[in-house]
């Protein structure tokens, strides 16, 4: 990384700051030495404007619609790769070699299983509760049952940790969803690749022979890429901020599904579903845009938009190739891939969105695929952090690795009561 000199005034006050720069993308102004230097904190809710850490694990380039993985294209990734080798770059920082992935897929595969009285564990929720609760607990209690791995000071146990993480989430998130149909758990497979053996967790049943259509799998396994990581989004940013604090591994990782959980960033598949219902018929579209461009009305383009894509989000082309090979494979005519196609070719063609860069995202198209593979709505952001996991590990992992981290802890602006005396009850009226 190299560095040049800046200089801001603020307050009559002409303070000298490092301009840093990055592989790619806009330089960083270092303003560590601001407080110090000008007594002024910078205001910046939503982090619009501030960069929390450095990074060498995943690029957006917001406005031309570029999505990297340590410096790899997504789309190249997405059309060559699997989801396997895919994590191991996102940990490691290169692609495997034919040794480095087997080995890998080896070590993966080999803790897929939990421990059997995780399983007694989830029995004691309500068969109504929404697998992204039960998901936020299980993965949280991963913590009271894995303590060889939660030394994070030692490099060994933090590679044990990602590797349990990658290795069992796929089969929490499976048990999850059996548990709320009453079905039985099924159990890992090791002689089937890591997304065909999450299907088959989530669809078999212990009495008939189960059979993982590959087109399926491949599909999905592609949606896992796409989801892995996604730089320092929402939930990770609480990854990271959790783990600041030198916390349990497992437990940060629980933080950060809670966060995916909302409908602003993970949870907004599930919305796009649940409003091209509502929507219902491609000639209802025009009463919804017009409620979303109206300021008085809450109600959004549930699929549209991004904090950083100001372009078409590059997952979103794939994900929509992805969506119409797997209706074709299944023969499924979906009325809702009518009205998100019509919805999607009105929105690009709308002033309002034109105007505000307002694309569709990754989760507009990802909902009709995951429905056509008989997911129900509440297990599709439960699939976001089954493919989330690895991006929040790999965070993770390097923030830790990073002599130069410190514990998270932004200011504020105050703006409550200044100091007053307390008033006793008898006094106060
Ligand atoms: N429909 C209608 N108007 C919108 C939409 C939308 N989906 N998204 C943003 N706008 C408008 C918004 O009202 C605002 O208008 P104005 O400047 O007049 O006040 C302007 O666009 C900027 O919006 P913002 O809320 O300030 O932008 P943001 O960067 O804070 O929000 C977002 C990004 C993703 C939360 C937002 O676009 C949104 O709520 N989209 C719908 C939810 C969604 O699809 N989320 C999935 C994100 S992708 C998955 C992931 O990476 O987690």
């Amino acid at each position: 990384m190299t560095e040049s000199k800046g200089s801001i005034t603020v307050g009559g006050k002409t303070v000298d700051l490092p301009i840093k720069k990055g592989a790619v993308g806009p330089d960083v102004i270092d303003i560590r030495s601001l407080y110090s230097s000008t007594g002024m904190f910078t205001y910046d809710p939503g982090f619009t404007s501030t960069a929390s850490c450095e990074s060498k694990i995943t690029y957006i380039d917001g406005d031309a619609g570029i999505l990297l993985y340590r410096g790899y294209p997504i789309q190249q990734i997405a059309e060559h790769g699997d989801f396997l080798e895919t994590c191991y770059l996102l940990l490691y920082g290169e692609l495997p070699t034919g040794n480095q992935k087997a080995d890998f897929d080896y070590r993966i595969t080999r803790h897929t299983m939990i421990h059997e009285q995780m399983a007694r564990f989830f029995q004691a929720f309500r068969r109504d509760a929404h697998p992204m609760a039960v998901m936020v607990a299980a993965v949280g209690a991963l913590s009271a049952f894995y303590h060889d791995s939660t030394n994070i000071a030692d490099p060994t146990q933090r590679l044990v940790a990602s590797t349990r993480m990658i290795a069992k989430i796929p089969t929490l998130a499976a048990m999850a969803y059996k548990y709320s149909i009453g079905q039985p758990f099924i159990y890992p497979k090791n002689d089937l690749d890591y997304t065909s053996n999450f299907l088959r967790m989530c669809f078999a049943v212990p009495c008939e022979d189960y059979k993982v259509n590959p087109v399926l799998s491949r599909a999905l396994d592609r949606i896992f890429i796409l989801h892995a990581d996604h730089e320092q989004n929402a939930s990770t940013s609480t990854v990271r901020l959790s783990g600041s604090s030198g916390a349990n591994p497992f437990a940060c990782i629980a933080a950060g599904i809670a966060s995916l959980w909302g409908p602003a960033h993970g949870g907004a598949n599930e919305a796009v579903l649940k409003m091209l219902e509502e929507i219902g018929t491609p000639e209802r579209i025009p009463h919804f845009i017009a409620r979303a461009k109206d300021k008085d009305d809450p109600f959004r383009l549930m699929g549209f938009g991004h904090r950083v894509y100001k372009n078409y989000d590059p997952r979103a082309k794939i994900m929509q190739m992805t969506t119409r090979e797997v209706l074709n494979e299944l023969g499924v005519k979906d009325r809702l891939l009518d009205v998100a196609l019509e919805l999607e070719r009105i929105a690009l063609h709308d002033e309002y969105f034109i105007e505000k860069k307002l694309y569709p995202n990754i989760d507009f198209y990802s909902g009709i695929t995951l429905k056509a593979m008989n997911f129900p709505t509440t297990m599709f952001t439960v699939l976001f952090a089954v493919a989330r996991t690895v991006g929040w590990i790999a965070q993770w992992k390097e923030m830790i690795e990073d002599p130069g981290s410190k514990i998270g802890r932004p200011r504020q602006l105050y703006t409550g009561e200044p100091q007053r005396e307390y008033v006793p009850m008898s006094k106060r009226v």
